[in-house]
């Protein structure tokens, strides 16, 4: 009874939960063009923590046989050794050609007076650090998998979002490597998954990794305002 065989129904329901998401971050995307920077500023929050997931997963599960994907992959993130290819560092240079081009961020009027505009951002990042730190292996790599699976488009629709309203003042940089790379990071994850579930109890937990994500990155999209 292997993730192989018994998987396939799972992933179906992934895929139209994806689809759905999708169309989410579109209307997010609206909204967002009001106010590019904010959303600029709530998405270095939102990405920002995928590095710490990794290094959790790692912390907390090690790294033999397949786990070693997760090794190389944190290595990628923190810049194989360059330091301005660490994406956290890409991110930023994206975020200040955005303040120049756009200027500062404002706090969405929607927010109630002293209301913290990142809240759900932060929140969000702490439930999926918790999903990581403190669930069953399924269910942190299934929850990475979820993440990985919907980067490449999530990544090229916010790519396309920013290069409609700032052309080339803006640094996509860490759109474009994540576009390409997390299709790669995607399958990786996949044989991952493969290699763990090996019971019926694996699948369900590797299960609510994934729904837990869809959960919490519509949560982010949706908590987007003008
Ligand atoms: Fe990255």
């Amino acid at each position: 009874m292997a993730y192989e065989t018994i998987g396939l129904g799972m992933e179906m329901a992934l895929l139209d939960t994806t689809v759905h998401i999708h169309r989410v971050v579109d209307d997010a995307l609206k909204r967002a063009a009001e106010n590019p920077v904010h959303l600029a500023e709530q998405l270095r929050i939102h990405y920002g923590v995928f590095p710490g997931l990794l290094r959790t997963l790692i912390d907390v599960h090690g790294t033999e046989g397949k786990r070693q994907i997760i090794a190389d992959n944190l290595h990628e993130e923190d810049g194989g050794g360059d330091g301005s290819r660490d994406h956290r560092v890409m991110y930023d240079r994206f975020l200040s050609s955005a303040r120049s081009t756009f200027g500062e961020g404002r706090i969405p009027s929607a927010l109630p007076e002293g209301g913290n505009p990142f809240s759900m951002a932060i929140a969000v990042g702490n439930a999926m650090q918790s999903v990581v730190s403190s669930q069953p292996y399924p269910t942190a790599v299934g929850a990475v998998y979820g993440l990985e699976l919907r980067a490449p488009h999530q990544m090229e629709q916010i790519r396309n979002f920013y290069h409609k309203l700032g052309g080339s003042a803006l640094d996509l940089e860490f759109f474009d490597i994540h576009m390409v790379d997390d299709v790669e990071h995607t399958e990786q994850f996949r044989e991952l998954l493969v290699a763990e579930v090996r019971t019926p109890r694996d699948l369900f937990d590797a299960q609510r990794g994934l729904d837990l994500t869809v959960v919490t990155d519509q949560q982010f999209w949706l908590s987007v305002q003008a």
